[in-house]
């Protein structure tokens, strides 16, 4: 793992020789340039659904917190667009009365904001440690070849985006991946190469393990919370608390 990371030795004046690692997609700053599709010029609002949606959410602040719906009203305009914006940040700046700054601040804080236009399906595949142990460089490959495309990238139909990103929460079904706002686990690379058929195929794919685990339980099958049965709880806790 390690070696992916570490490029040759930096020659310096120095008897002692240096490493850098490389720049991995997930740490790259984002910096607005303006270009055909992100530009100021390009008009954004909520559409009436998003607008009422926008609007509950608001409400639930008090006055002078309204600021803090601007994370939720960010992920609203993004899925809307497809994407966040300028339009959109600015938007939803003017929306909560705040200063754009601020609002860009946020959107180029967290990697949930996607600040390029991204295709119909985004490919997270977690490399973190649990992942990584279980065989996510063999995932990431896979899709790789199978799409022909890198992280960052995404293919010329517009299908897939795919992104190299770190623990997405999902560790006890490693190796895993996000698609869009689900997760499929215990993945192998063939059955990561049979997902993107289904979808490259339209299908719809079934959320989750693919390895037949319903859940989390162990391999060999559930141990304990066997019974289908809706469990009263009193019988499980002592009478006198
Ligand atoms: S390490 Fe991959 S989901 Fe946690």
């Amino acid at each position: 793992m390690l070696s992916r990371f570490i490029t040759k030795p930096i020659t310096s004046t120095l008897s002692r020789s240096t490493r850098i690692t490389s720049i991995r997609n997930s740490a790259i700053i984002s910096v607005h340039r303006d270009t055909t599709e992100d530009n100021q010029n390009m008009p954004f609002e909520f559409n009436s659904e998003n607008l009422k949606r926008a609007k509950e959410i608001i409400a639930k602040y008090p006055p002078q917190y309204q600021k803090g719906a601007v994370m939720p009203l960010l992920d609203l305009g993004q899925r809307q667009l497809g994407f966040t914006s300028i339009s959109v940040m600015n938007y939803v700046a003017k929306f909560l009365n705040m200063p754009p700054m601020r609002v860009y601040e946020v959107a180029t804080f967290y990697t949930m904001y996607n600040r390029k236009p991204m295709g119909k399906y985004y490919l997270q595949v977690c490399t973190t440690t649990p992942c990584q142990l279980c065989g996510s460089d063999g995932v990431l490959h896979a899709i790789e070849k199978h799409l022909n495309i890198k992280p960052g990238q995404t293919t010329p139909d517009k299908l897939f985006t795919l992104q190299e990103v770190e623990c997405l929460g999902a560790c006890v079904n490693a190796p895993m991946i996000g698609i869009n706002d689900d997760y499929y686990e215990d993945l192998t690379p063939e059955k990561t190469v049979e997902l993107l058929k289904q979808l490259q195929a339209g299908k719809e794919l079934k959320v989750g393990p693919v390895s037949g685990r319903e859940s989390c339980e162990p391999f060999s099958g559930p141990k304990v919370l066997k019974s289908k049965e809706p469990t009263d709880i009193r019988k499980l806790t002592r009478a006198d608390l």
